[in-house]
């Protein structure tokens, strides 16, 4: 599969180029003979919103104290997983703060069986940061995938971004020990982060073709207002949209997801996102009554088409971008 190769100075001009209708043209070509018109969906469950980090751009940071707490009981997870099948969902994604209160017995125990009720299924983990031993245990459990997004590949940027105790060598151990693992890795990072040039766009396009990840999630960054972060600007939807496009050109065979981010910055992100060559998408599986709680930016979407539970709107949505939902695991091409 013919991976593109850009120089560093085309990768700039690509990125805030105008002229967007030869970019998006060749990446929905190139998306085509990979995947057709197929969007294959994801069930996210946002199992917890406590979290032991203090990312300054996260509005569930441990230092927001404002934010009402929830954790999900494994029967709640296990009920949204049924829900989400009923719905059609072949794939569902853990994702929560890193929270210790879940022991690795316990995640465990939730993928082991999620698995054994839906052996069709992938379950995919979204965790952060955690031992390689407890990667391990968790993959024998039965977790297919991970995602783990490297947030940027500048350390003097991420230094920016995060607390001392936080490292970018940790976070690439931490991703390079799930590829060697055997998951299906996903990494990425925000675009219009604080702080963030445009060769720390490079730098994160560079690292992902050194990783080779078999998901690439980006979004632009959004300001919380509980957070250190609240009155920087928010990220570029343009920047963001040709990011994608240039995503697969570079990685034809990647599973993108057009984000929640991008969906909650402009009505018509998430088409924008497909257009420009993502072939994903997220819906909530989470119950309504904590989907609102699980605020890592402003306004982030949770209802309409955002809701698994109203899959008929996505579908219309997704139809009406061109393409068309996929059931069924929608597992990578081959790299
Ligand atoms: N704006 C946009 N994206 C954010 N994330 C966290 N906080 C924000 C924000 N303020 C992203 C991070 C994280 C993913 C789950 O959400 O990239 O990896």
């Amino acid at each position: 599969m013919l991976k593109r190769k850009f120089s560093d100075e085309e990768l700039r001009a690509l990125i805030d180029t105008d002229d967007t209708e030869p970019l998006f043209k060749e990446a929905l070509k190139v998306r085509r003979e990979n995947y057709g018109d197929d969007v294959y969906i994801r069930g996210l469950i946002e199992f917890t919103n406590y979290c032991r980090n203090n990312c300054y751009y996260c509005g569930i940071q441990r230092g927001n104290t404002g934010l009402s707490r929830y954790r999900l009981t494994h029967d709640d997870i296990l009920e949204c997983t049924e829900a989400g099948y009923e719905l059609g969902f072949r794939t569902f994604v853990l994702q929560g703060g890193e929270d210790l209160t879940y022991t690795d017995k316990e995640i465990c125990g939730i993928v082991h069986d999620i698995k054994a009720a839906h052996p069709d299924c992938a379950v995919t983990l979204s965790i952060g940061e955690k031992d390689r031993k407890s990667y391990a245990v968790y993959k024998s459990a039965g977790a297919d995938r991970y995602l783990l997004r490297h947030e940027t590949a500048e350390a003097a940027h991420y230094a920016m971004l995060h607390p001392a105790e936080m490292s970018l060598e940790n976070r690439k151990s931490c991703l390079w020990a799930l590829k060697e693992l055997g998951y299906q890795v996903g990494s990425g990072f925000m675009v219009g982060s604080p702080y963030q040039t445009i060769d720390n766009l490079v730098s994160d396009l560079r690292f992902l073709e050194e990783l080779e990840p078999d998901m690439i999630g980006i979004g632009p960054f959004l300001p919380h207002a509980d957070t250190p972060f609240r009155d920087k600007e928010k990220g570029s939807l343009k920047r963001c949209v040709n990011l994608i496009a240039v995503l697969r050109l570079m990685f034809p065979y990647a599973l993108i997801p057009s984000t929640t981010a991008l969906g909650t910055i402009h009505p018509e992100g998430r088409e924008m996102g497909l257009r420009a060559g993502a072939n994903v998408v997220m819906p909530n599986l989470s119950p309504p009554k904590v989907s609102k709680l699980y605020t890592l930016y402003d306004n982030k979407l949770c209802t309409g088409a955002e809701a698994a539970q109203n899959l008929n709107e996505l579908r219309a949505k997704v139809e009406a971008a061109g393409f068309r939902i996929s059931i069924g695991k929608g597992n990578v091409r081959e790299h």
